[in-house]
């Protein structure tokens, strides 16, 4: 009789936890299907969620950190109303996804004043890897299509120490087969021109007999403490002694480069004796501008900023 008591202790103690599990097996034999879609629809939400919300916002994000830094500027070929645009620059996009993201070409619009129209429009290829990514355009054809625009940023650029602008684009991020539209918005500042102050002679010849009626010739230093090269065309000078006016000049194609550089000047002095009595006593002159011509046309955007200079000049011809 034991061993059917034992039996039947055995039985009673196991039978409820098999019964538990045979009925989970059995619920979940006769609704499989069920859990099935739960888990597929789950796995839906997923990936609505991260394909609207989360990839979106993450891809933002990584755009948000991107850092574009302007090497170079070239300003060419300028006419009344275009001119060719060099830029050597880099986005850098960081690590993470940063480095397996790719965003389609975009056109990158660069405003002074955000409420305003952009001064440039410049398209910038497509980005993708990680690090440094070169961005560059080489004598891209530009149409100014907002003069106003153009004016403030020349002014800018000209007269202030340092320039702020705004680059602004939209496009596609990629990240494997999933897109989502971000926003690229970046505050950039650059160096300017400082109304070209720090302006030197350096050295100066009396001439005579010269085609262009020239009686003076010599070399002046400009301080140029941006990334911009800008083709300049012949720029017009007013050159003045003590506030009296004393002859005109002008700088013969001048090419302004980044850097302390000399540059050729010519000048036609009413009263030679009086300009040498000056350089000699070491009075600085003062230079203006009747704005400048490329290729025989005046470029008004060019002269403008030009032609409200006035900036004292000293004479060092010590080297
Ligand atoms: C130049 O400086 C003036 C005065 O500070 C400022 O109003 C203007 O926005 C500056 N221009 C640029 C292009 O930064
Ligand atoms: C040089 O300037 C004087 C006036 O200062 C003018 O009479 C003369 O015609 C000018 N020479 C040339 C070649 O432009
Ligand atoms: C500046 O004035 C000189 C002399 O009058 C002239 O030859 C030159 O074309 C002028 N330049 C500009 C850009 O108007």
């Amino acid at each position: 009789m034991d061993k059917p008591t034992e039996h039947t202790i055995e039985t009673a103690g196991a039978a409820p936890r098999r019964s538990k599990r045979a009925r989970m097996g059995a619920c979940c034999k006769k609704f499989w299907w069920a859990w099935l879609i739960f888990v597929i629809i789950a796995i839906g939400i997923a990936a609505v969620i991260l394909i609207f919300a989360i990839i979106p916002k993450i891809a933002q994000d990584k755009v948000n950190e991107a850092d574009l830094t302007i090497h170079g500027l070239e300003i060419r070929q300028a006419t009344p109303d275009s001119y060719k645009l060099s830029m050597d620059s880099s986005i850098h996009t960081g690590y993470g996804i940063g480095s397996k993201a790719r965003i389609e070409p975009m056109t990158a619009s660069l405003y002074i004043d955000s409420k305003k129209k952009p001064f440039l429009k410049v398209p910038v290829g497509e980005v993708h890897g990680k690090g440094d990514v070169p961005v560059v355009q080489e004598d891209y054809p530009v149409t100014i299509d907002d003069m106003d625009a153009m004016d403030q940023f020349v002014k800018g650029l000209m007269d202030n120490s340092t320039i702020n602008f705004k680059l602004s684009g939209r496009s596609k991020l990629w990240l494997g087969k999933i897109n989502t539209m971000i926003n690229y918005n970046e505050d950039i500042e650059l160096k300017g021109l400082n109304k070209l102050e720090g302006m030197v002679i350096k050295a100066y010849d009396i001439l005579s007999k010269q085609a262009d009626g020239s009686n003076m010739g010599g070399k002046v230093l400009i301080p140029n403490p941006t990334v911009f090269t800008i083709e300049m065309g012949n720029v017009g000078l007013k050159i003045g002694v003590s506030g009296k006016h004393a002859g005109i000049g002008y700088l013969p194609n001048l090419v302004l480069t980044p850097g302390n550089n000399l540059y050729d000047f010519r000048a036609n002095i009413s009263d030679l004796n009086v300009m040498i009595g000056a350089l000699t006593a070491g009075t600085p002159l003062t230079i203006g501008s009747n704005g400048t011509m490329v290729n025989g046309e005046k470029i008004e955007w060019l002269s403008k900023p030009l032609e409200s200079m006035d900036v004292l000049v000293p004479i060092d011809v010590s080297h």
